[in-house]
């Protein structure tokens, strides 16, 4: 018996090394952790479970069949984070560059098959030369499963893809399909086509980093949610973003305890709207003053910045924050920013984090480029989402809600449950210079001074329409708050919000305008 444990021993040793010290020196020089190194920093100590560190790939083309790594490079378990059970997968470079074989994808299928019975999260590390090129059609149906089963898993769990490495081809649909998508800076990168295909086809001369790094696809395309300078830090933060979420659909975020004591009126908040409404202000003061200890874990920071979504706690209590940015193109809505708020809305809604929002918007963006680029669908999509969506949904004006976007903004029209104004609010079809203009045309070019006369419509026009008082009066606006109560309401809100239920009626799904 001890030569078969002595056996088990030096077997179970073999897979750990994945392709062997060499490998591992050259992955260490590039500056990448390897697939194990990275399970221990993401998860409890000693919470690891490995499975399948023996599988071995089938294929013989290619002089293939004399390579066979145990575990065919791909380390896959379940583990804890925070005392809480994930399920994960981690690509392991080191073994025919972390590509895709038909054993590697059915270890990957396996994991994600019982996260889905277990209802527990599923975090891929994804590093990996793609589909492992020896195999051929083989590797390209391994991936075509994954990416059914993401598809499957979507809203049924939370699925978190790490890219550390390359991910390229068609590979990238399926961190494209999972939930959010955190990049390291200067070592991972995702592309459809590299830079070689580019430049054949369009002539184009591009970097790896410029075309697919994680700096472009956190600002310019909006592929990578979160972006860090290293391993240690991209890890820690997917503990950080984990730490938001239920387990599953049917689970709730889970609350921390909360410090009654420190739930006071602040009056930081009473001084941050400008006297004059046109001037702007960032948001993320209001945001950083209502989530606990100042913590607000922000989703595609620098993306559509004049829309900010992200994860706070109120009172112990997992939000989602959806806002407008008066600092960035005075916080209108765009193509781009509609899409950001839609999905995020919809991932809160799928996993029962009550969604804030925060509103600042003086309406959609004009011109050529948004409404041929769709700015009618895509402002659609944020509509869709926030009507559709059946979570706590807190609604706070903190100044412009003009036109279509304050009934996009989760007014109380699309199923608010409480909306709440501060007295600077101005809820109106449009801003006080557009609407006067448009009314008082004759009026105004008719007047022996036509600027005094302007100035005089406007006026009345701001004390009649720019507040939120004929809101309140319809009961459109629940309550008008004084800006430094906000916190106290926002708990209570929660607090009172938590046994809501409301369903939509039954169908197969719906039609998103996509
Ligand atoms: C088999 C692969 C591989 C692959 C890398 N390797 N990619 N083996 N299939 N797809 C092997 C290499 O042969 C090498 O083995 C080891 O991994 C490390 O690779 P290097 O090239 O030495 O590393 P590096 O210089 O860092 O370059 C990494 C790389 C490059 C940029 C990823 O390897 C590369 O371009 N690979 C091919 C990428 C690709 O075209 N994949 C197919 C994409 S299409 P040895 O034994 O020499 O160390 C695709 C379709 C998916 O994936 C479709 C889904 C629907």
């Amino acid at each position: 018996m001890p030569d078969k444990f002595d056996d088990l021993r030096k077997r179970k040793q073999k897979s750990k090394l994945g392709g062997g010290p060499d490998k591992t020196e050259a992955q260490h020089k590039k500056g990448k952790l390897t697939a194990r190194e990275r399970i221990e920093l993401l998860v409890d100590e000693g919470s690891f479970e490995e499975i399948d560190m023996f599988v071995k790939h089938r294929a013989t083309d290619f002089g293939i069949g004399s390579k066979r790594y145990p575990g065919d490079g791909v380390v896959t378990g379940f583990a804890k984070i925070d005392g809480r059970p994930v399920a994960l997968y981690s690509q392991d470079f080191t073994v025919f560059g972390g590509s895709l074989s038909e054993s590697h994808a059915e270890k990957i299928i396996k994991i994600m098959n019982m996260a889905m019975k277990l209802g527990i999260p599923v975090i891929g590390l994804n590093d990996s030369g793609g589909a492992r090129i020896q195999e051929g059609v083989v590797s390209l149906g391994g991936y075509a499963d994954i990416f059914l089963l993401n598809t499957l898993a979507s809203g049924v769990i939370p699925q978190i893809s790490v890219v550390m490495g390359p991910c390229a081809g068609g590979a990238v649909y399926s961190p494209a399909i999972t939930d959010f998508i955190f990049m390291v800076k200067n070592t991972s990168y995702m592309f459809v086509t590299g830079p070689n295909v580019v430049k054949t086809v369009t002539h184009e001369e591009v970097s790896f980093e410029d075309l697919g790094g994680a700096e472009t696809h956190a600002s310019k395309s909006g592929v990578a949610h979160f972006i860090y300078e290293n391993e240690i830090e991209t890890l820690v933060n997917v503990r950080h973003l984990i730490s938001y979420l239920p387990q599953n659909f049917m689970d709730k975020p889970a609350d921390l305890v909360f410090n009654e004591s420190t739930l006071t009126a602040d009056k930081r908040l009473d001084s941050i709207i400008p006297d004059n409404s046109n001037k702007p202000y960032d948001m993320k003061q209001v945001i950083n003053l209502l989530v606990d200890d100042n913590d607000f874990f922000e989703v595609q920071a620098e993306y559509a910045e004049n829309i900010i979504i992200g994860f706070g706690r109120i009172g112990g209590m997992s939000v989602g924050i959806v806002a407008n940015q008066p600092e960035v193109l005075a916080g209108v809505l765009d193509i781009k920013a509609s899409a950001k708020g839609a999905r995020f809305v919809r991932f809160c809604d799928a996993f029962n984090i009550p969604l804030l929002v925060l509103v600042d918007v003086p309406g959609f963006l004009p011109g050529t480029e948004q409404e041929w680029g769709g700015i009618i669908t895509n402002g659609a999509k944020l509509l869709y989402a926030f009507c559709e969506a059946t979570v706590p949904k807190v609604t706070v004006i903190t100044r412009k809600a003009y036109g279509g976007a304050y009934d996009v903004m989760n007014s109380k029209h699309i199923r608010g449950d409480f909306n709440f104004a501060w007295p600077s609010a101005e809820i109106a079809v449009m801003g006080p210079k557009g609407a006067v203009e448009i009314i008082f045309k004759k009026e105004i070019t008719a007047a022996e001074n036509p600027e005094a006369e302007l100035e005089k419509k406007l006026s009345e026009y701001i004390e009649k329409f720019a507040n939120p008082y004929i809101a309140a009066e319809r009961g459109y606006i629940d309550d008008v708050i004084f800006p430094r109560d906000t916190k106290v309401k926002l708990v209570s809100a929660l607090k009172i919000l938590k046994t809501k239920v409301d369903k939509n009626p039954g169908k197969k799904h719906g039609n998103i305008p996509l």
